[in-house]
């Protein structure tokens, strides 16, 4: 594959994941797995390298496609999404290549300033919303019930990404068999965030379907503490996929750890959000487990000698550099010198 994208679908045929070499996948250096003695190797699925740099691009791409093949986005003017950024930022630029010039999204009001600043410079509307912590089944409050309701105007329609199959049927087509072949078939953990969980159902409905050993960890946050893209457990009854069909373990991770372990990535050259710090201490912490029940052997002797993991990074670092900076201690940056000389402060 050459990577030219030309002709009247150039630019429908890149945004297509399924027009693109594999994204990439690295490996973590001991200095960043602390089980690298153990014989555990653990991969970064890098899913920010697709073209619109971030995750959703595969999910965003694939519901928007299947719509339009349905007829479904005819006489169809806005979008209308609930989203924290990435997809809906992905879904507008893939609905402008199918003809639907317009989105709109409900955004939580804990959304970062970067992120809406993002939205607003690619021409999609924000609409701020005060998410309930704990909501009901169907809340009304939520922005994923204010979304489908705006969704039912005559000019609008509203993908739905937490109940869109074809939001895990991209993963289940793209991402998956990526992993698998880029694994060589000897992947034995899948660790991932758990957002609409759709990259978790996509992963393990390929994965699990090729070895039913293999194992898939979810990684949520714990409560009351924030990273973009995720959610708590509570905060998963908005989401109508049967996810935990798929997961073999749970863990919850704070916001200041994710943190911390996506800069650690992003400082090797590994450009990893929060929420793939999330999915990396997640896997991290069932590892720690696994090896204090003295599992991690058993593990290793009944796989290839050595256990694989693979954990997405679903986006980069960049679009909340502002958030760093609040939950990490000012003590893990440099600091800065002469800075009373600089002209433009925050
Ligand atoms: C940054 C980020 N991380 C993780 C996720 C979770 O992915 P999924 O929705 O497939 O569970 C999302 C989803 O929006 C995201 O934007």
């Amino acid at each position: 594959m050459n990577n030219v994208f030309k002709g009247p679908d150039a630019l429908k045929d890149y945004l297509n994941p399924g027009k693109h070499p594999n994204l990439p996948m690295v490996e973590l250096p001991a200095s960043l797995n602390p089980f690298a003695k153990d014989k555990v190797r653990i991969f970064a699925k890098l899913m920010g390298q697709s073209p619109l740099g971030n995750v959703k691009a595969v999910p965003a791409f694939n519901m928007i496609r299947e719509m339009f093949l349905r007829g479904d986005l005819e006489g169809v003017e806005r979008l209308v999404e609930n989203s924290s950024g990435n997809t809906v930022f992905s879904m507008a630029l893939a609905a402008r290549q199918f003809g639907v010039e317009r989105t709109q999204s409900y955004v939580p009001s804990e959304i970062s300033w970067n992120k809406l600043l993002m939205l607003q410079f690619f021409g999609i509307e924000p609409i701020v919303n005060q998410e309930p912590q704990n909501p009901v089944e169907n809340d009304p409050a939520t922005g994923v019930f204010k979304a489908r309701r705006d969704g039912n105007e005559p000019d609008a329609v509203n993908p739905g990404q937490y109940e869109n199959p074809d939001n895990p049927n991209a993963h289940e087509k793209w991402t998956g068999p990526q992993i698998w072949q880029q694994t060589e078939g000897k992947i034995d953990i899948f660790c991932a965030g758990l957002g609409t969980t759709g990259t978790l159902i996509g992963n393990a409905r390929f994965l699990k379907e090729k070895n039913p050993e293999l194992k898939i960890v979810g990684s949520l946050r714990a409560p009351d503490n924030y990273v973009p893209g995720v959610r708590t457990q509570d905060l998963l009854k908005v989401v109508d996929f049967d996810w935990r069909r798929h997961v073999d373990h749970i863990e919850f991770v704070k916001t200041k750890a994710s943190y911390i372990s996506s800069m650690a990535l992003s400082r090797r050259g590994i450009l990893a959000g929060p929420s793939s710090g999330l999915a990396l201490v997640g896997l991290v912490n069932h590892l720690r487990g696994l090896k204090k029940d003295n599992l991690l052997e058993a593990m290793r002797r009944s796989s290839s000698g050595e256990i694989i993991c693979v954990f997405p990074c679903p986006d980069g670092p960049v679009p909340y550099l502002d958030e760093y900076f609040k939950y990490i201690d000012a003590s893990h940056f440099p600091p800065i010198k002469n800075e009373e000389l600089l002209v433009n402060k925050p």
